[in-house]
């Protein structure tokens, strides 16, 4: 079976061919970062326009990449939330004009559940049941997947979402948007240990909810104090700010893991691409012996 997909809840808008849910004959991305990296943070209004503009050269190379038609496709499907509105409804109303015009039938995605299928693109997907840490922009939360579309939340970020962290610490930094890479850049030459940072809601009682607004104004404070620094004390700060993060992260679902008894573990959204994330966890499973599974940064963000 051959599948159709699009994706524009934020600011990339995206395109590819699926063949029997496993390979991937085309994806194509047109990222948006350009528009709003002087804002400082995505800009909904200028995204809408932007994914207008995009949708239709895009739907196009992922269909020319995969070197098939319409005709050759079996349905479509598209992210319908959540996201920002403007922005899902080009790729919604994209997606239903296609299926109109070519009869296929069309299935709406949740986003989040597209952040969790991500991993079964890889050779080695996680088997059911897994607890999966899904961190992006928008959303940080711990869930027990049962199975495809049976997904059981166990805690969930109650303020900012991590990659927001990210995204505001990097503007407060002067860094630009989108910060969760640059910061992550940065921090790989910095000391973790320079600077200390709040690490919220990590004692028991919090259990799988997480908190990252106060640690955005400790970093604020911090600057206020200091100054924004450059050269190795701003890859230093970036290297605490980034280890409050994952500290924070890997504990919550060490802990998760061992109370539900769960013994495979898949991180996704755009956070999972982040390299002290990365290595934090692999080392968090192999001392507690669970399995991690990550998509390649690629296929962690949008
Ligand atoms: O899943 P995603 O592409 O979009 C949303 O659903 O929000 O995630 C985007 C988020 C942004 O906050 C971005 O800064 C963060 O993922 N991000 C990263 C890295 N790459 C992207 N955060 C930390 N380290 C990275 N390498
Ligand atoms: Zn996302």
């Amino acid at each position: 079976m051959r599948v159709f997909g699009i994706e524009s809840s934020c600011d990339e808008t995206a395109a590819a061919v699926v063949e029997d849910g496993r390979l991937v004959r085309s994806d194509v991305v047109a990222s948006q970062h350009e528009v709003h990296a002087r804002y400082g943070g995505v800009v909904p209004e200028l995204a809408s326009r932007a994914h207008i503009l995009n949708v239709v050269p895009v739907v196009q190379a992922a269909l020319e990449r995969a070197s098939v038609t319409l005709d050759d496709i079996d349905g479509i499907a598209v992210t319908n939330a959540p996201g920002l509105v403007g922005a899902l409804l080009v790729g919604l109303q994209t997606a239903k004009s296609l299926a109109w015009v070519t009869g296929k039938p069309l299935v709406g995605v949740h986003h989040l559940e597209g952040h969790l299928t991500a991993i079964y693109l890889e050779p080695d997907p996680p088997p059911m049941p897994h607890l999966a840490l899904i961190v992006s922009g928008g959303h940080t939360s711990l869930v027990r997947v049962n199975d495809h579309g049976a997904v059981i939340e166990l805690g969930a970020t109650r303020d900012d979402a991590a990659g927001e962290a990210f995204d505001k610490g990097a503007k407060l930094l002067g860094l630009g948007y989108p910060g969760g890479a640059v910061i992550d850049k940065l921090a790989a030459t910095g000391d973790p240990h320079a600077v200390a940072f709040p690490k919220s809601m990590t004692a028991g009682e919090h259990g799988a909810d997480f908190s990252f607004s106060g640690l955005k104004t400790a970093l604020l404070h911090h600057v206020r104090a200091h100054r924004v620094p450059d050269g190795q004390p701003l890859a230093d700060l970036c290297a605490s700010y980034q280890a409050a993060i994952v500290e924070v992260l890997v504990r919550k679902t060490r802990r998760a893991a061992r109370k539900h008894g769960l013994e495979h573990v898949q991180v996704c959204g755009g956070v999972a691409a982040n390299q002290g994330l990365r290595a934090a966890l692999r080392a968090a499973g192999a001392e507690d012996g669970f399995r991690v599974y990550i998509p390649p940064p690629a296929r962690c963000t949008d």
